[in-house]
């Protein structure tokens, strides 16, 4: 497998090049690029990391190098949040970013599954598909949102809340990947069902603004990066996984499904040899989950829209 990471040398993308270089099967090789003149060095120092990975960093004009014949893409490039933003103040930068990265991937890697962690994801992914779309090379099946982190807050805050192990703690998260589009199913985790109502909807909330919480903490400083890391190396280690005809390898994903509730949508996915082959049914929902999902459809619908059109305007300047 050949993995690049697009962002490499940023807050996000050293910690997960890492967990990458410390866990990707043996025999895979890392391509780390950023726009940072440093991203050679941040190669060089992992290079020494004794494990059968082998890395390459590249910078400046040498984005096609790097992705040249990757087989997922992993893209954490762009700014972070600062206090009182939302993600979707970032779309003035990151769309364009996203845009110019993805029309690089359709040139040198047409067939890599891309990750999108860069925000606002309810958006980037869409625009994503469209530049995937207008270079002819769009497969619905190796594009995704990364959405991971959500469920590793929920996984932490319920097994807290249950005074249990987050081993084998498993919170089904749905929706988007901003405010209340993120939409944990509290009611499906096993021993939930001891938390009362009130209190499911606090968590809720706890887990739709926990990268805020985060942001404030940092004050000033950026966003989830060691966190985000961590929820970025295990998507892409199970898009990997799958990639390697590994059976039954599932994790949550922004994706265009099967457009139930809206065009992307984040939900279950079973991975294999052709990226996301499956979908997961959605599983009972209690009546607050149920209002929930109601309402963040016209929100994701909007980001939907917002993406697509960005992208009429920009495929129009960078023809
Ligand atoms: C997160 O969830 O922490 C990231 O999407 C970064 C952010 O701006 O919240």
């Amino acid at each position: 497998m050949k993995v690049a990471v697009l962002g490499a040398a940023g807050g996000i993308g050293q910690p997960l090049s890492m967990i990458l270089k410390n866990q990707l099967p043996s025999g895979s090789s890392l391509a780390l690029y950023d726009v940072a003149p440093f991203t050679p060095g941040v190669a060089k120092d992992l290079s020494h990391i004794p494990t059968d990975v082998t890395v390459e960093g590249y910078t400046g004009d040498d984005l096609q190098v790097a992705l040249k014949d990757s087989d997922v893409v992993v893209i954490p490039a762009g700014v972070a949040r600062k206090p009182g933003m939302t993600r979707d103040d970032l779309f003035a930068v990151n769309a364009g970013i996203v845009a110019n990265l993805v029309k690089n991937c359709a040139k040198a890697c047409p067939k890599a599954c891309i990750c999108i962690i860069s925000n606002p994801v309810n958006s980037t992914v869409p625009i994503a598909a469209e530049v995937l779309k207008a270079e002819g090379v769009y497969d619905k099946h190796r594009l995704f949102g990364v959405t991971t982190l959500d469920l590793l807050r929920a996984e932490t805050f319920i097994a807290a809340e249950l005074g249990v192990s987050v081993e084998g703690m498993k919170v089904p998260v749905i929706g988007g990947h901003s405010g209340t589009t993120i939409l944990p199913l509290i009611s499906q985790v096993i021993g939930a069902q001891v938390i009362a109502d009130d209190r499911i909807a606090e968590l809720t909330t706890r887990i739709q603004n926990a990268g805020t919480e985060v942001v404030e903490a940092k004050a000033g400083a950026g966003s989830a990066t060691l966190s985000m890391a961590a929820a970025g190396a295990r998507f892409a280690l199970k898009v990997v996984r799958g990639l390697l005809g590994e059976p039954g390898v599932v994790e949550y994903g922004y994706v265009e499904g099967d457009g139930k509730y809206t065009q992307f949508f984040s939900q279950g996915l079973v991975f294999g040899k052709n990226g996301w082959e499956r979908l997961l049914d959605l599983g009972p929902l209690s009546a607050y989950e149920q209002k929930c999902l109601d309402d963040l459809i016209p929100v994701v619908n909007k980001n939907i829209e917002t993406g697509v059109t960005f992208v009429q305007k920009w495929a129009a300047e960078n023809k």
